[in-house]
């Protein structure tokens, strides 16, 4: 009787459960379960199979997100996901694929949440710095010309490339004077003394765009705006992309048999996030990915260090719990055709800033159900704090590296470790001497000759040893 109390259960649970499942497909991309057990044994083939790149770089090239935090990273890779109609989480981006990936603290020598100026000097010249300063050390300080005394300057790897006979590059969207850029080759106390304009007071310093002219300096530049570039959404034919600039400086580069360092920069994605608008941020963040594909299909894994990084991170958030495949500049779905309710009853974006423009002062947060937050790139997203600019995230942002020696990115770094890295592995500045850098790890292949020549050689030892 008992037994058949079971098998009755049994089938009931049977009939409502299994027989209900039934009902239901997968959801999302409709991946099975052996889809993803499938994906899982990819991945984990290709970690079983990696091997650290033992060689020296020949090339360097570094692609620098100005402000591409993680969160910048992924609602890029799911926008670039959605621009060719799929759901998007699941896309990849092209440094997505890079075998070595680390985390690097950004904060700067006396700031907790770091500026591009003194992050371009730690990433570039190897040395953490103060905020707003460029090319010089700890004893800077900003805005104040006497601090910054030729004994605070410090060199960057332009200087130890171009000094081991290397072609030094760099392509940007944003002046050449800006933070980033500049830290390459100028030493400066104030960010924003790019032109004499602002310079007039301090006879002492010369400003940034006078130190690229007057110092000769032997970069390739390229850049097509006085100013700074479109963004990629807003750009027409009359501008290059970042990834066609990039395929020009790589085509002239690369005729130098010693090999070159170049910097590319997406410096606009910044620019779209102060502004709070993540239409501008984004679609630059996944032009940005475009031209870390061009780099990666014209290079050679084996000869060719590349490191994908940001300088900071911006508080930026992908927030709520939206279904999957989501508008990424939408509101927040209800799962049921309508849209989330805030505590306020109004609806709300995926996408919102932890400070910035983005909060009215003089009225209470808008219902944003008729605002037309997907199309209109000009949409300003919601912010808890009100600011004037969007500030940047005090966060790690991540590293993403391929080629030479990029497994000694592995951890947590602190940020100025990433010109150790790059130096290292092509042998220049600190690390030029062979002993020093990436060619001591290179074991001596003992190949079919010369072993049989040693074996011969101990043979004839061994045989007078013997007749001795
Ligand atoms: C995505 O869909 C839209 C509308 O159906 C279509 O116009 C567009 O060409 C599609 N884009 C891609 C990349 O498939
Ligand atoms: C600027 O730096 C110099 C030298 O370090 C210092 O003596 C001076 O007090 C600083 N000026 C200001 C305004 O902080
Ligand atoms: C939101 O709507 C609910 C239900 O209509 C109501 O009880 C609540 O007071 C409303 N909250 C606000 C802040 O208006
Ligand atoms: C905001 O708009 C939604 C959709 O039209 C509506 O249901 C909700 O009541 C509105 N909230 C307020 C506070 O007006
Ligand atoms: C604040 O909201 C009101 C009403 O929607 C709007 O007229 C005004 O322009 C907004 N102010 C700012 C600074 O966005
Ligand atoms: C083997 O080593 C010898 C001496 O080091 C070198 O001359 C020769 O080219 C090498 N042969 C091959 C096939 O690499
Ligand atoms: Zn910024």
């Amino acid at each position: 009787m008992r037994e058949f109390i079971y098998l009755c259960c049994c089938l009931s649970f049977y009939f409502t459960y299994a027989t209900q499942a039934q009902n239901f497909g997968y959801s999302g991309n409709g991946e099975t379960r052996d889809d993803w057990k499938r994906m899982a044994k990819e991945d984990l083939n290709i970690a079983l199979n990696l091997k650290p790149t033992i060689a020296v770089a020949k090339n360097v090239i570094m692609y620098l997100g100005d402000g591409m935090g993680a969160s910048t990273v992924t609602a890029g890779r799911i926008l670039k996901g959605q621009k060719q109609n799929k759901t998007g989480e699941e896309s990849v981006l092209s440094f997505d694929k890079f075998p070595h990936v680390a985390l690097s603290k950004t904060y700067n020598q006396d700031a907790q949440t770091a500026d591009s100026a003194a992050t371009a000097t730690a990433f570039l010249c190897g040395v953490k710095a103060n905020l707003g300063t460029i090319g010089l050390d700890g004893r800077a300080r900003r805005n104040n010309c006497t601090s910054a005394s030729q004994d605070t300057h410090v060199t960057s790897i332009l200087d130890w490339s171009l000094a081991e006979g290397k072609s030094v590059g760099v392509v940007t969207n944003t002046r050449i004077t800006h933070a980033t850029p500049a830290a390459l080759y100028a030493h400066v106390p104030e960010r924003d003394w790019e032109g004499d304009s602002k310079l007039e007071p301090m006879v002492a310093c010369r400003d940034i765009a006078l130190q690229l002219i007057d110092d000769n300096i032997d970069i390739h530049v390229w850049l097509f705006a006085y100013d700074h570039m479109a963004y990629e959404i807003d750009r027409t034919d009359k501008e290059p992309s970042l990834a066609e600039m990039t395929e020009k400086a790589i085509r002239i580069l690369r005729k130098n048999p010693k090999g070159y360092f170049l910097l590319v920069e997406g410096g606009r994605i910044d620019h779209g996030h102060h502004d709070s608008k993540p239409a501008k941020a984004l679609h630059d963040l996944v032009a940005f990915d475009h031209a870390v594909a061009k780099g990666v299909e014209m290079t050679n894994e084996q000869d060719t260090l590349i490191v994908t990084t940001a300088d900071h991170s911006h508080v930026f958030s992908i927030a709520g719990y939206p279904t999957r495949g989501n508008p990424i500049f939408g509101l927040v779905d209800d799962t049921k055709g309508g849209f989330l309710l805030a505590k306020d009853n109004k609806t709300f974006t995926t996408l919102v800033y932890g400070n910035g423009p983005g909060h009215n002062l003089t009225h209470s947060r808008q219902n944003l159900s008729n605002a037309d937050t997907i199309e209109n790139k000009e949409y300003i997203s919601q912010s808890a704090v009100p600011l004037d600019s969007e500030t940047h995230g005090g966060e790690d942002v991540s590293i993403f590296a391929r080629g030479p020696m990029s497994h000694l990115f592995h951890g947590v770094h602190e940020q100025h470790y990433i010109a150790h890295v790059m130096a290292y592995a092509s042998c220049v500045g600190d690390y030029k001497a062979d002993k020093d850098c990436a060619k001591s790890q290179i074991k001596p292949i003992i190949n079919g000759s010369s072993a049989a020549r040693i074996s011969f050689v101990m043979l004839v030892i061994l045989c007078l040893l013997a007749t001795v």
